[in-house]
């Protein structure tokens, strides 16, 4: 399956367009309704979801073109309110066929459960005994979840951190550290940290106070790079070396500045949360480890890095913390998660993680490109025209008309389309 042989997927209808999706993925009838939102999740099953649940709410979904992730063609569902984001991910890929793509390593899917361990007469003693009871509390907490164990996973390593200083005084901080497998892991890891308390506390003679998941997940980064050789960025008045020059002086920025770099990782976001959530995904896990992952060095920093590859390629990487899972949680329940992750065609976890890795680097890509040139408002100008083309009260075909001279004419305003649609009626 070659996603280049539909270059033009995105001027398709909207039907011809999931007409296509079905034929090139080999998705059935029934999963490709759940993904459209022709069916889906229903009000009863969000019942079962959340309290007090009174129905379910929609938002876009999208399909990102081209992306080509270890060298394997992969059609990403994308769930964004945002213009501009899956266009700007498409784009990004294409260009980056170039360079073979993007490519993506995964850690283990490694999570980390923290014990809060307080009351404690001589903390730095008690660290020491935790750690010679080491073996023993990891053979206990493998009992925890045979199924897990089963599957390869279970409990990896244990540390205990001393934590001097802090509002109440000393304390102990006990990292479990798991292998999720393809599960996010929180459920996994929360129950672990519950059972092994009472015997941490025997151990340690304190009180186990907060048991559970951290949703900095530096044990379980996902990784991408891409190399874009500089002809593929040259553009209008733009020269490519000029283009990958921009980029790297626009990240320069981030690298250094906090107030730029939670922006550019916001762009970043823009690609990743897409994926999450169209995968049925904790994006607000994913959204808390990337920032904490951004800020670890004391500073808060781009998470992405570009330069140039010896032959002179615009070179960028993107590393952060990616805890997503393909079991469990709504990724079982919800009908298009579920056509969602199918349609990527990820085996685990890992994969999934690497392809979303990909996608954040794309979106970065397709945000410093913008706004190192031609600047933002352009390339967001025809679909914000088409919204106010509508809301002035246009329909149908007329929505396009109006929107084209209001972009022709650099004015995309409500009072201008209210005009031009005077003006076309009359
Ligand atoms: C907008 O959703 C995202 C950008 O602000 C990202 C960036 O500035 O790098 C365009």
């Amino acid at each position: 399956m070659a996603n280049d042989a539909k270059p033009r997927f995105y001027e398709l209808p909207l039907q011809e367009r999931s007409k296509t999706l079905r034929e090139q993925t080999g998705l059935t009838e029934t999963e490709m309704d759940a993904l459209t939102g022709l069916s889906g999740l229903t009000p009863a099953a969000a019942d079962k979801m959340v309290e007090n649940a009174v129905g379910v709410f929609s938002l876009p979904i999208g399909i990102a073109q081209n992306f080509l992730v270890n060298g394997r063609e992969v059609w990403v569902p994308m769930v964004v309110e945002e213009p501009s984001v899956i266009a700007g991910a498409s784009f990004m890929a294409k260009l980056a066929r170039a360079g073979g793509g993007f490519f993506s390593t995964t850690d283990e899917p490694r999570m980390i459960g923290q014990m809060q361990i307080l009351d404690l007469d001589d903390p730095v003693s008690a660290q020491l005994k935790l750690l010679e009871h080491k073996q023993e509390l990891l053979s206990e907490a493998a009992q925890i979840d045979p199924i897990l164990q089963q599957l390869g996973g279970g409990p990896r390593d244990l540390d205990v951190h001393l934590i001097e200083d802090s509002p109440i005084g000393a304390f102990l901080v006990l990292h479990l550290i798991m292998d999720v497998r393809d599960a996010m892991g929180a459920n996994a890891v929360n129950t672990a940290c519950e059972r092994l308390a009472p015997q941490v506390e025997a151990i340690s003679g304190g009180r186990v106070h907060l048991r559970i998941l951290s949703n900095l997940a530096d044990q379980r980064l996902a990784r991408a790079r891409v190399t874009i050789p500089t002809e593929t960025l040259s553009f209008d008045e733009y020269d490519g070396n000029q283009v990958r020059d921009r980029i790297i002086e626009a990240w320069a920025f981030a690298a250094v500045d906090p107030y730029r770099a939670a922006t550019h990782n916001k762009g970043i976001m823009n690609g990743v949360d897409a994926v999450v959530i169209a995968t049925g995904n904790d994006w607000r896990a994913v959204e808390a480890g990337a920032h904490a992952y951004a800020a670890r060095s004391g500073r808060y920093t781009s998470l992405s890095t570009w330069g140039h590859g010896a032959d002179g390629s615009l070179t960028g990487s993107l590393e952060m913390p990616m805890a997503v899972g393909i079991i469990g949680g709504a990724t079982r329940v919800h009908p298009g998660a579920k056509a969602a992750v199918k349609l990527l065609g990820v085996q685990t976890a890992r994969e999934l993680a690497g392809i979303i890795a990909a996608v954040g680097l794309a979106q970065n890509l397709a945000a410093l490109r913008a706004l190192a040139t031609e600047g933002i408002q352009r390339g967001h100008m025809s679909l914000h025209a088409r919204q106010v083309a509508a809301a002035a009260g246009a329909e149908g075909d007329t929505i396009d008309l109006v929107a084209r001279q209001l972009v022709q004419e650099k004015t995309v305003r409500s009072d201008r389309a209210v005009e031009i649609l005077k003006e076309l009626k009359n």
